[in-house]
């Protein structure tokens, strides 16, 4: 059985929804408290042991690529301050892990910036982590939770969650049967479909692992919903031809390219920060008057 070594990060999408903050810098590098959104999703496949990460890019991908790089200057001038502790912070994230670029030259939609992977990825399955998606969990980090499923199936496997119905056309959803305590069998997607046309409220939240199948139907994928090449119109014929799984992975998950999902994402992180924790409370309870706060660890 093929190991899941490689992964694939989209980030060439405009964000249109986050302008203008994303005018001149991608969404994916919007901070959530002092570290940027791409940062946490290096970090989750780092920990459940991906060896070698694609970051897809498109026009302003200078700011990634030199996030991920050493800064001389900047190293230099912490050196010289005596400022270590930040020097090993800057330092450990330039030397995190393999990460390779490729530019996606026209944002032709999720299908066709996966579709640029192919070589990278070669003959083997890969993990594919939005770029603008943060899972927060206690445990098991989210796409280690799909790598042990793929391991148990030894097929494709779809993040899911259970969404509102109300918010079913926000994603590609599953329409399958339950096999085991958190696994479903897909027998079909659909994309972004109207409410009453859902099959069922299990959406695709931003993490796949994928068979390198997949690359032979996107070749010829047509542009659907939107106009773009959707990887969920791919991955549907790719669950024609072969069996595919839906992992309703355990966390919380924050859609950071959305304004009220950034917002929630900044709210939650900071307040799960020893460092920030109890200065925030204080604040927050000044401002908002609500137990709820109380709540998030
Ligand atoms: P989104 O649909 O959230 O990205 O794609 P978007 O199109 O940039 O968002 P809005 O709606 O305009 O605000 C999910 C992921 O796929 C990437 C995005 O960067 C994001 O990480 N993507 C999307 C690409 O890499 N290329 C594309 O052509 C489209």
């Amino acid at each position: 059985m093929s190991k899941v070594r490689k992964a694939v990060i989209p980030a060439a999408g405009f964000g249109t929804r986050f302008l203008p903050a994303t005018k001149a810098m991608p969404k994916e590098m919007l901070p959530v408290v002092d570290k940027p959104t791409i940062q946490y999703i290096v970090e989750e496949a780092i920990a459940s042991g991906i060896e070698e990460i694609l970051i897809i890019t498109g026009k302003n991908k200078r700011a990634i690529e030199d996030h991920f790089d050493h800064s001389v200057e900047l190293e230099l001038e912490l050196e010289k301050k005596g400022k270590t502790e930040l020097l090993e912070l800057v330092n450990s994230i330039s030397d995190m892990v393999d990460i390779h670029y490729i530019r996606q030259k026209e944002a032709k939609g999720l299908g066709h910036a996966i579709y640029c992977a192919k070589t990278f990825v070669g003959d083997e399955p890969f993990a594919v982590l939005l770029g603008d998606d943060i899972v927060y969990t206690e445990d098991t980090p989210c796409l280690k939770q799909m790598i042990n499923c793929y391991d148990d199936y030894e097929t494709s496997v779809l993040g899911v969650q259970t969404v509102k119905q109300e918010d079913v056309s926000k994603y590609g959803i599953v329409d399958g049967k339950q096999l085991a305590d958190n696994v479903y069998s897909v027998n079909g997607l659909v994309e972004k479909p109207a409410m009453e046309e859902a099959p069922s409220n299990v959406a695709i939240l931003g993490r796949y692992i994928i068979n390198p199948a997949i690359f032979d139907i996107l070749k010829d994928t047509e542009p659907g919903k939107g106009g773009e090449i959707q990887l969920t119109d791919a991955l549907k014929e790719l669950a024609l031809q072969e069996d595919m799984v839906a992992y309703d992975f355990e966390g919380k998950r924050y859609d950071v390219g959305d304004k009220l999902g950034f917002l929630e994402a900044t709210v939650e992180t900071a307040l799960r920060r020893d460092d920030l924790r109890e200065d925030f409370l204080t604040y927050l309870e000044k401002i908002v008057e609500k137990e709820t706060v109380q709540n998030i660890k």
